[in-house]
Order: structure tokens, then C-alpha cells, then sequence
């Protein structure tokens, strides 16, 4: 018997960048974890993204609104998929070439040695998995990258120390092909300046 999702495996795998780049209905993922360091700035940037839909952890599904973030709010701007699936459902558009871009920012440790280690059991490490089998390019904002971390929780501001386990982790998925790791927001935001301008985009201005 014809095998179906083979086909659709397939031919989204040997796409190349060019015809990504032609395919109109593709959008960027943004994935979304339980990262208070720096989820306002990375919230500031992705409300500022066209086309582009959100993958919640279940853990940034907690974590958002304690930093203020209302699902509510975010869902007027964006299309939402949550992580309430065991074998995360929604990553599923990214066969049918639904996605050119899987964004993961902020990126906690957790998603970060998942990720690096291949393991795929939230909807954001499902994305990352199925985007690196499907050559779809990725781009991994990960935060413990500093000896020393200034980090806000929701009611102070927090000194952490990543230990050598997270720096480790860093180093194997900047090995990975088709995944570049950012570890400043303006990093991140040159990446994605690029990346809108080569799919013919621009961010969205929004007037005062
Ligand atoms: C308020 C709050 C802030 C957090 N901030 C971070 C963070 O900045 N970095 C991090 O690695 N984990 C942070 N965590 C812990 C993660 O949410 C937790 O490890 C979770 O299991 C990550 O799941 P995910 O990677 O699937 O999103 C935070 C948790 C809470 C409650």
C-alpha cells in the first residue's frame, strides 16, 4: 500500500531554500518555553513578526502569564497551538511546508539539552526535531550562555551561575546543521532582520 505520509515526508524534505522561499503560505514557528530570562524581549520582538505562529510549552504556557503575558492577548495577534498533545499534533504543518522557519526563543536549559540531545517530548523540542529531519532551518535564542546571569523572575530581579552541564549542552547544538544558536537579543534580532528581508518581509511598525 501507497504510504501517504512518506510522500508528504518526502517531498517536503528535498524542497530546496528556493522553493521555500516561493512557497506564499509558508510562516515562520516561533516556540515559546518556560524561560522568564528574557521573555519580555523576546515577546517585544516576535509581536513585531509577520507572519508567524506561536508553539507553547506547557511550561511557557505557566510561565507566561506570570510575567503578564495573557494568552488572550497574544492569540489577537498570533495563531496559537499548546502543547496538549502526547505526540505534539500540531507539528504535523510542518510537512506540508507550512513552516520555512522554526524559532525557539527564549530557550531554557531544559529545551536546550533536549534539543541537543534529540529529544523531542514538548511541542517546541517536537518542532525542533521534525524542522532539523525536514531540513528546515532553525534558529535556537538560548540564555544561560553567560558565566554569570542577571535574571528577572516575576516579582525580583535573580544572579544565577550556569554550570558547566549548560555550557556543555551550548557547544552540541551549535554543532547541529541547519540551526543557529543566538545567545544576545540583538543577535536575535539581526537573524531575524534577515531572515524577513529574504522572504521579502518587513517587521511591523506600530504607531504611537
Ligand atoms: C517564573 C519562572 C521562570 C523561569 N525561568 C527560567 C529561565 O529563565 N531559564 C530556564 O532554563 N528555566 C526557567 N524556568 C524553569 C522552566 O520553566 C522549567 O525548567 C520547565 O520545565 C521548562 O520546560 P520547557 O523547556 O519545556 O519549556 C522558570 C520557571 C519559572 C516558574
Amino acid at each position: 500500500m501507497k504510504n501517504l505520509n512518506n510522500d508528504i515526508w518526502h517531498s517536503a524534505a528535498t524542497q530546496s531554500d528556493e522553493q521555500k522561499v516561493k512557497n506564499q503560505n509558508s510562516k515562520f514557528a516561533w516556540c515559546l518555553t518556560g524561560s522568564g530570562h528574557y521573555l519580555k524581549e523576546s515577546i517585544q520582538l516576535l509581536d513585531k513578526m509577520p507572519d508567524t505562529d506561536i508553539f507553547l510549552s506547557k511550561a511557557a504556557e505557566e510561565v507566561l502569564p506570570m510575567y503578564g503575558h495573557r494568552l488572550d492577548d497574544i492569540k489577537l495577534k498570533h495563531k496559537l497551538f499548546r502543547d496538549k498533545t502526547y505526540s505534539a499534533v500540531p507539528v504535523g504543518a510542518l510537512y506540508k511546508n507550512g513552516y520555512h522557519t522554526v524559532i525557539i526563543a527564549p530557550a531554557t536549559s531544559n529545551t536546550v539539552v533536549k534539543c541537543a540531545l534529540g529529544i523531542s517530548d514538548t511541542l517546541p523540542t517536537n518542532m525542533f526535531a521534525q524542522a532539523g529531519k525536514l531540513k528546515i532551518d532553525t534558529i535556537v535564542f538560548a540564555c544561560d550562555t553567560e558565566p554569570t546571569v542577571i535574571t528577572e523572575s516575576p516579582k525580583e530581579w535573580v544572579e544565577l551561575t550556569p554550570r558547566k552541564v549548560e555550557f556543555d549542552n551550548l557547544a552540541l547544538l551549535k554543532n547541529f546543521e541547519e540551526c543557529t544558536v543566538v545567545e544576545t537579543v540583538s543577535d536575535l534580532q539581526v537573524i531575524l532582520d534577515k531572515r524577513l528581508k529574504q522572504f521579502g518581509l518587513n517587521w511591523i511598525e506600530f504607531s504611537s
